[in-house]
């Protein structure tokens, strides 16, 4: 058994020789931000709200419940509660400008990757920052949504208004899903933080690095669904506390 301190040592220097180096993110990197996770058990959001909410067949034919939950879920918090990036998103963004991280690869849509100073970023699971008409398809910024009727409408048409997130039941946009792919295939390391790693297609990317011979580090408090047979190097801490000493190894490092 090696210690918790010998992992990070092996994880900053896997880090430091990768040859294209990753991130896979999930919600867990933005809870110390402030953002809940979805299937925490008692703060996650799957356990107060109906993840049916955000099934796409729902949303079309109940879009008064649906909308009760995104704004609750999406747009409330949001704006309620100011939200910044973290120590984890900020070494993130610190490894892609030293060159030491291509690309992150994240389900969240609480932009905090972008505010953080990460450039490459590929959102697999859409954004919360727009919404689009499902009749005439005008896009809008989600802050200039009207949100005082129950179901917001376009202001062109008055057609019904969807977050551009990925819901349950919609395919992943094309080019997020061509980039990832070919991210994927390219990744030697894939650093996965604060994931699940049970919604599919998504969970399929450390699985796919693994197996092709590449290393997986997983930062996460408790094991996920592919720490067992796919994980390399797993850190169980909490993001900012491992972002924190990964980035204090990483600099001992000799380069
Ligand atoms: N640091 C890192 N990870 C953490 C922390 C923390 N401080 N706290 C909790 N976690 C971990 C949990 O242990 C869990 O494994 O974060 C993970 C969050 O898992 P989920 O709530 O399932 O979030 P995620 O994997 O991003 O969900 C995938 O599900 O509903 C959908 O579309 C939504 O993109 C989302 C997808």
């Amino acid at each position: 058994m090696i210690s918790l301190d010998q992992k990070i040592e092996q994880a900053a220097s896997k880090i430091l020789n990768a040859r294209h180096a990753i991130a896979f993110t999930g919600a867990g990197i933005s809870l110390e931000s402030g953002i809940p996770t979805f299937r925490g058990s008692k703060d996650g959001l799957w356990s107060k709200y109906d993840p049916d909410d955000i099934e796409i067949s729902h949303f079309m034919s109940n879009p008064a419940k649906s909308w009760r939950t995104i704004k609750a879920c999406f747009v409330d918090f949001m704006k309620d509660n100011n939200v910044q990036p973290n120590m984890a998103h900020k070494v993130l963004a610190d490894l892609e400008k030293r060159g030491l991280l291509k690309t992150i690869i994240t389900q969240n849509i609480d932009n905090l990757h972008q505010a953080a100073g990460s450039k490459n970023v590929i959102e697999f699971h859409g954004t919360s920052k727009t919404a689009t008409c499902q009749k005439c398809h005008a896009q809008y910024l989600t802050s200039e949504v009207d949100y005082s009727a129950e179901v917001p409408s376009c202001k062109k048409c008055g057609g019904l208004i969807k977050p551009d997130f990925v819901f349950f039941g919609e395919g992943i946009p094309s080019e997020a899903m061509d980039r990832s792919q070919a991210e994927t295939e390219k990744a030697d390391v894939c650093i996965m933080v604060g994931t699940s790693a049970v919604v599919m297609p998504a969970g399929m990317i450390p699985i796919a690095i693994h197996n092709s011979g590449g290393t997986v580090i997983e930062v996460n408090p408790t094991p996920s669904a592919v720490t067992d047979r796919y994980t390399d190097i797993f850190i169980p801490l909490g993001a900012v506390e491992a972002f924190t000493r990964l980035a204090e190894a990483i600099d001992r490092l000799p380069r």
